[in-house]
């Protein structure tokens, strides 16, 4: 009998710890590499708001802006092994696992962010978001940061100008094969040492949209800026498949319903932060923008063109035709 009793007090103190053990909130740490006020920074703010608007007490979100949790070459790595639950890195970033991403880095494919919207809403953009599955990531949005511009210490508006310049990129082959392709040396190096590296001249330039040249003062160190809009950054938010599908199917749809709302939030305001932060750079007055002329956007549009080539059989020449086709509003 008094084992029994015993017994029954015990079954009671481990289902109380067990109660208590759930009533903990599960934790989501959201981490990126840029500034908060950035496209991507409101975005992950935005859903840190919604999620804890709607789930209170049991999901926290945790973000971490700046690479003050793990920078790009580890942010990956990180999020399979479960120390963060969501990441956003650049499309640009993800090449070790599928080349079909390698589309969104083709210079000169898409006119604009409105484009470059319609393509990641297609039936083809959003199949992508599956793209790196088998890796164990389930890609949960799209979200934009804007077009590239290029930027380095002497004025840059013909091709001829960038030959025999550094240029730091981000790890991507065909960003790299577009410097190779201009006679430029690209440099691959993680974004947090990008200010550092053109303020000690280790690289002499860089491409980057408004909003993170601004946020990150690459302004302040590189004399001029070439309003080229010759490429994209946008990001996939990921999260690791394993603990996406572990969770409770009703906080599940919760927040893949935050994810939907903070999505439409930050697209929206993708451009008008990136317009307002190349006003800032103008104000500032420590650089000079310059605007190229058709003919000259021309030159640089043919001197990149053999990228489309080298990158073809990777990326298939149907997921580039489909890209190009999101260039005309339907
Ligand atoms: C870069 O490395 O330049 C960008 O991908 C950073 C970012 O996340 O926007």
């Amino acid at each position: 009998m008094r084992n029994f009793i015993t017994g029954v007090a015990m079954l009671g103190a481990a289902l109380a710890f067990a109660t208590t053990a759930s009533a903990e909130p599960i934790k989501i740490k959201f981490s990126h590499v840029v500034a908060d006020a950035t496209p991507k920074g409101q975005g992950a703010l935005k859903f840190k708001e919604l999620v804890e608007k709607r789930l209170p007490g049991k999901v926290v979100v945790e973000v971490y802006p700046n690479s003050q949790l793990y920078g790009d070459s580890k942010e990956m790595e990180a999020l399979l092994l479960g120390d963060v639950q969501i990441i956003a890195p650049s499309l640009s970033k993800f090449s070790k696992f599928t080349k079909k991403l390698q589309v969104f880095d083709l210079p000169f494919l898409f006119d604009d962010i409105q484009a470059v919207d319609r393509f990641q809403k297609s039936k083809v953009g959003q199949s992508l978001l599956k793209s790196i599955e088998s890796k164990g990531y389930t890609g949960l949005a799209y979200w934009h940061n804007g077009m590239k511009q290029l930027s380095a210490n002497k004025p840059l508006r013909v091709p001829a100008d960038a030959k025999g310049l550094k240029f730091r990129i981000q790890s991507s082959d065909v960003l790299e094969a577009q410097f190779k392709a201009l006679g430029a040396n690209p440099q691959k190096m993680a974004f947090a040492e990008v200010y550092q590296a053109l303020q000690t001249g280790t690289v002499d330039g860089q491409e980057n949209t408004w909003s993170n040249i601004y946020s990150q003062k690459f302004h302040e160190a590189q004399k001029y800026i070439t309003e080229s809009n010759h490429g994209v950054i946008d990001y996939m938010v990921v999260t690791n498949t394993k603990f996406w599908n572990g969770l409770p199917a009703d906080i599940r749809t919760a927040l893949e319903q935050c994810m939907d709302e903070a999505t439409l939030y930050a697209n929206k305001l993708a451009d008008d932060i990136n317009q307002g932060d190349k006003k800032k750079i103008m104000d500032s007055g420590k650089t000079e923008i310059i605007t190229l002329t058709k003919q000259q956007q021309q030159q640089w549009r043919k001197a990149m063109a053999p990228v489309y080539k080298q990158f073809e059989p990777a990326v298939g020449k149907d997921l580039i035709d489909a890209a190009l086709a999101s260039n005309k509003a339907s």
